[in-house]
């Protein structure tokens, strides 16, 4: 049995008067795990969560990015919290075909095309014109390499596109022009329901050179033209839920089937 109030109080009065020093550090230990809300926080996670969402974007775009973020291993350069979302998606509308457009090193081909196995159905298209750094090799990959708005590369897509259920995945060419060449060549291929992302829209909300930023006009310019111009695609916010995503209002889902040749 545990010792009574008063024995404890009787204890805690003969070790004051036989050891102050051990009383108080005994006092102050049992104050703190009573009442943990008043401890300090300790000084390094307060740093941390004292920065603001800006503040995190510019620190993930300069140490994580480009350098420490991997899937299976092999680079990607995404924003985990857009990952999260994209399985989402995926589960959701079930694309016959993930057309990537820019994969570089491939980690985000490997990690869609680990998406697709777990669930049993889908295949990537993997579209680059670089094709330097990726090293992935993958059973529902299929690569094409070229300029993903030239008619050799587009003409490929369509024929394995046929009669397919497709989602697109811009993160190819950021300027503004590029984007839109992109979007009006590969709209046709998805289906109702189905989304086209436009990756990287983020850098158009920060002014170039300020950590983030690259153009005034590029990604986020173009989806917006594109959305504008297109009354079958809208901006699903509710994709951008956990706010810091790469693609700001770059989540574009087709509201109705493509008519043919559109
Ligand atoms: C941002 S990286 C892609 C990153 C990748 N999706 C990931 O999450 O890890 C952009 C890629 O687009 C490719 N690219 C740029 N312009 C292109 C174009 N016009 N056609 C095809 N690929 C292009 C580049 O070679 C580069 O590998």
């Amino acid at each position: 049995m545990g010792k009574s109030f008063v024995d404890k109080l009787r204890d805690a009065v003969r070790l004051l008067l036989s050891d102050p020093k051990r009383f108080c550090s005994k006092s102050w230990g049992a104050f703190r795990s009573a009442f943990r809300v008043f401890q300090p926080m300790r000084a390094d996670y307060r740093r941390r969560l004292d920065m603001t969402l800006r503040e995190w974007l510019v620190y993930h775009h300069k140490n994580i990015v480009f350098d420490k973020c991997r899937w299976m291993g092999v680079k990607t350069l995404k924003n985990p919290l857009d990952t999260w979302i994209y399985q989402e998606i995926i589960f959701e509308t079930k694309p016959d075909i993930l057309i990537e457009i820019g994969s570089a090193s491939g980690g985000s081909t490997l990690y869609f095309a680990h998406l697709f196995d777990m669930m049993g159905h889908g295949q990537v298209i993997s579209i680059d014109i670089d094709r330097s750094t990726y090293g992935v090799k993958h059973n529902r990959v299929t690569e094409i390499t070229g300029d993903s708005s030239s008619v050799g590369v587009i003409a490929r897509v369509a024929e394995v596109c046929q009669g397919k259920n497709c989602m697109v995945v811009h993160d190819g060419g950021h300027r503004k022009e590029q984007v839109l060449a992109d979007l009006a060549c590969y709209a046709r291929f998805v289906g109702s329901g189905s989304y086209i992302v436009v990756e990287d829209t983020v850098i158009d909300i920060f002014k170039p050179g300020d950590g983030v930023g690259q153009f005034y006009d590029g990604p986020l310019k173009a989806a917006e033209q594109f959305v504008e111009s297109n009354a079958d695609f809208v901006v699903d916010e509710e994709r951008e839920r956990y706010i810091l995503t790469f693609s700001v209002r770059g989540f574009l889902r087709r509201t109705r089937p493509a008519e043919s040749g559109s």
